[in-house]
């Protein structure tokens, strides 16, 4: 039987309806809306797009959003100066730093000095410490695993015990991601490019999370059958047959995986829509946290 197919688009339309409510009647309320402040920092075309989305996004949803935008050779203390200015303004309640920073910024300083009531981003290393705890929770968690959390929940995955496994361990989504599982009760597994047989460790996998940006990198036969798939690559690649001459695919095969996992995302339509949802309702939750 063919996996279910996990429609990310679908949950997040749903939560970003139910975002806009509260975002009306939150500036109802106070007379002005939740607002994000987004500080980039130079012109990768990737981040430039994040940022347009997350724009977008929040006017869709009656949400503020001021961006700070600076050219690649901005030096620390501008960045500095741009989240200090962001952290005393009274209409901006969520921060976000799109990442990656160019090499003369030093991220941890800059990740540091967002206020913690505005890190809506969850990056903030007391964000993240309080998340890696047992007993603790953050103020705020990542948008791209929370989302992955809310889509396994929507799929009816059963995490407690299971044998979650992580492809990739970078800070903004295979780390993260890795500690909200094991906050789950899952037993985790994670995996790098220096992990021994990748194929047997994924085999294993009820759940499997992959993040390593590789297209179609997972394939069919590594796959248990049943396993739950969140998919959150998204990597380009070259298609004649698009008008685009280019599509998105993710770092799951996916039609090799569709006849043997038990559910699976899509891309694009899967982890993607969700990010900036989660982002959204991080911001709503800034918002009532700091104005009441
Ligand atoms: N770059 C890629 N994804 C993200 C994200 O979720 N947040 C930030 N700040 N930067 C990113």
């Amino acid at each position: 039987m063919a996996a279910t197919i996990i429609d990310g688009q679908a949950v997040a339309d749903r939560m970003r309806a139910a975002i806009k409510d509260e975002a009306g009647a939150f500036a109802a309320q106070h007379g002005y809306p939740p607002g994000l402040g987004v500080v980039l920092v130079g012109d990768d075309p990737a981040s430039a797009q994040y940022v347009r989305m997350k724009r977008r996004a929040c006017e869709a949803a009656g949400m503020a959003s001021f961006a700070s935008i600076l050219p690649a050779s901005g030096t620390q203390e501008e960045v500095d100066n741009a989240v200090r200015v962001l952290n005393d303004d009274p209409h901006v309640h969520g921060i976000l730093v799109q990442l990656p920073l160019p090499p003369q910024i030093d991220e941890e300083r800059i990740l540091r000095l967002v206020s913690l009531n505005k890190d809506v981003d969850g990056f903030h290393p007391e964000n993240i410490g309080l998340l890696a705890m047992k007993g603790r929770d953050p103020l705020f968690t990542p948008a791209t695993p929370t989302g992955c959390m809310v889509l396994l929940r929507e799929a009816g995955a059963n995490l407690e015990g299971a044998n979650a496994v992580v492809l990739g361990r970078s800070n903004i989504v295979g780390m993260p991601i890795a500690l909200m599982l094991m906050k789950a009760n899952a037993t985790v597994t994670m995996c790098h490019s220096r992990t021994r047989d990748l194929p047997g460790v994924v085999r294993g996998a009820d759940v499997l999370i992959a993040a390593i940006g590789r297209p179609n990198f997972v394939k069919g036969d590594w796959l248990k059958p049943g396993v739950t798939v969140i998919d959150v690559g998204t990597n380009k690649v070259d298609d004649p047959s698009d008008p685009r001459g280019y599509r998105f695919v993710g770092d799951v095969d996916f039609e090799a995986a569709l006849p043997v996992a038990g559910a699976i995302t899509k891309v694009p339509g899967g982890v993607g829509p969700m990010t900036i949802t989660m982002l959204m309702a991080n911001t709503l939750k800034a918002a009532r946290r700091i104005a009441g």
